[in-house]
């Protein structure tokens, strides 16, 4: 029998990637105040999302998860907010139409802001200052006071999480998303950029089948699909405070969710088995990610997956690997192969981001296009072999023309890193690159899929 579980159960556990607030009335009063602000998002949806990660266990859908490693203050905007939304819904509908798949569409949004580190502390000429740990605890300047958690920061995190949000759900179900203005999203410079006319020419043959569709009688007032989509949000479950204020009792069933996203990830850091952040999610009802890193064994995985979804509920966990292009290869085929032995339903997704990121000889933390790519190739490889679906992908992006990965038809390198570098964490993948790995990943995702069928009537 588990233990009893409460919102505030997490206390009594050990737990890592704690920000030391020097004025601990402060933090309390800050998470009362959130306590009293309405949730993010509501249980219904929550649930809708987990439904739609069901189909993706069961081989029906596939999984887009993308966004910016952490958001900020400093780049909280309309054009921002909608440039993200575009690029994600641009790759989700090369995804639908290469591969004939319905996709689900989950961000990295609206939430996105606490983020782990490998040193509490950062040293640079001879001065230690606490690390940056994302807006929602300090601030990234190196001064001792940007570098102070701040409780405010919890309260000013919720409230621009309420707007993007509030903007997300107007571009979804507003009419932004309509395929008929599938030709409109392309952005400026990806316009230009080779991805920006191969995306060109499939808006060509979406419009063409929308008009052959209306033909025949099927119009967004008959199928609303065609003018609105689903959109989720999701982020890192790191600061468990501001979790837990968020986290409310639907009334329908009597339920705890943590409305502060639709689906919460455990960070490959805080996954410890009896751990703070696992004993917080396993009494939640949203819908879970785990990152699995390469240090992650098979026992500590089931154990995982065990004490998470104990109900061996389809859709409740997603495994989004990041094992690394060179690992991926030595250290999936073992977890996959258990997971298929013990019979557990997981969503499997792959997170080619970090386990690749690496320093430029200019010294910049950066991410390579063909590494990353590998380890998706990889990815799909495993499960080809495993005899496993291979579920998703979660990307860190942006909407904006940023150089911060290298590589791709833009052809970025080292030396170009510096032109548009402007990440507040790990480097992201710009919009024309993003759309490019789109085009891969669905030319992988067809012949998975062609697969899978073939097996299917060859057992039928
Ligand atoms: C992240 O997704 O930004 C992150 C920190 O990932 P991981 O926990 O896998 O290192
Ligand atoms: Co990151």
């Amino acid at each position: 029998m588990a233990a009893k579980w409460a919102p505030e159960t997490w206390r009594a556990k050990p737990i890592k990637q704690v920000p030391e607030y020097p004025d601990q009335q402060a933090l309390a009063d800050a998470e009362a105040q959130l306590r009293q602000f309405p949730p993010l998002v509501f249980a219904g949806e929550a649930r809708r999302l987990k439904k739609s990660l069901a189909d993706v266990a069961e081989g029906k859908a596939f999984l887009l998860q993308g966004g910016d490693c952490a958001e900020s203050f400093a780049e909280f905007s309309a054009n921002n907010i909608r440039d993200m939304f575009r690029v994600l819904l641009q790759m989700a509908v090369i995804l639908t139409f290469g591969a004939a798949c319905p996709v689900v569409k989950v961000g990295r949004m609206a939430g996105q802001f606490a983020k782990p580190r490998s040193s509490p502390v950062e040293r640079r000429n001879g001065q230690e200052l606490p690390s940056y740990r994302g807006d929602i605890i300090n601030g990234m300047d190196y001064t001792p006071e940007a570098r102070l958690p701040d409780p405010q920061r919890l309260v000013r995190s919720y409230n621009q999480s309420a707007a993007t949000l509030n903007l997300l759900r107007a571009f979804a179900q507003g009419g932004y998303a309509d395929l008929h203005k599938v030709h409109s999203w392309t952005l400026g410079f990806v316009d230009k950029s080779p991805a920006g006319e191969r995306f060109r020419e499939l808006a060509d043959r979406i419009a063409e089948s929308l008009a052959f569709m209306e033909a025949c009688g099927l119009t967004a007032a008959t199928a609303p699909q065609i003018r609105e989509t689903d959109f989720f949000t999701s982020h890192e479950a790191l600061l468990l405070g501001y979790e837990q204020a968020l986290t409310r009792v639907d009334s329908t069933t009597g339920d705890w969710y943590d409305c502060s996203a639709h689906m919460l990830w455990i960070g490959d850091r805080t996954r410890q088995p009896d751990g703070a952040h696992v004993e917080f999610l396993r009494g939640v009802k949203n819908p879970l990610g785990l990152k699995c890193g390469p240090s992650l064994t098979t026992d500590d995985l089931i154990k995982l997956i065990d004490t998470l979804n104990p109900a061996n509920e389809a859709g409740r966990i997603t495994l989004i690997c990041r094992m690394g292009a060179d690992q991926v290869e030595a250290k999936l085929p073992a977890l996959i192969r258990t997971v298929v032995r013990e019979g557990r339903k997981v969503v499997w997704s792959c997170d080619p981001m970090h386990g690749n990121t690496v320093e430029s000889s200019t010294g910049f933390k950066t991410r390579a296009f063909d590494r990353i790519l590998k380890e998706v190739r990889g990815f799909f490889a495993a499960h080809l072999a495993e005899g496993s679906y291979a579920g998703g992908v979660h990307f860190e992006m942006t909407g904006q023309d940023v150089t911060e990965c290298i590589g791709g038809a833009q052809a970025i390198d080292e030396h170009t890193l510096a032109t548009r570098y402007n990440t507040q964490c790990d480097p992201r993948l710009n919009a024309s690159q993003a759309i490019e790995l789109a085009f891969l990943i669905a030319e992988q995702l067809k012949k998975e899929r062609s697969g899978m069928a073939q097996r299917l009537a060859a057992a039928s």
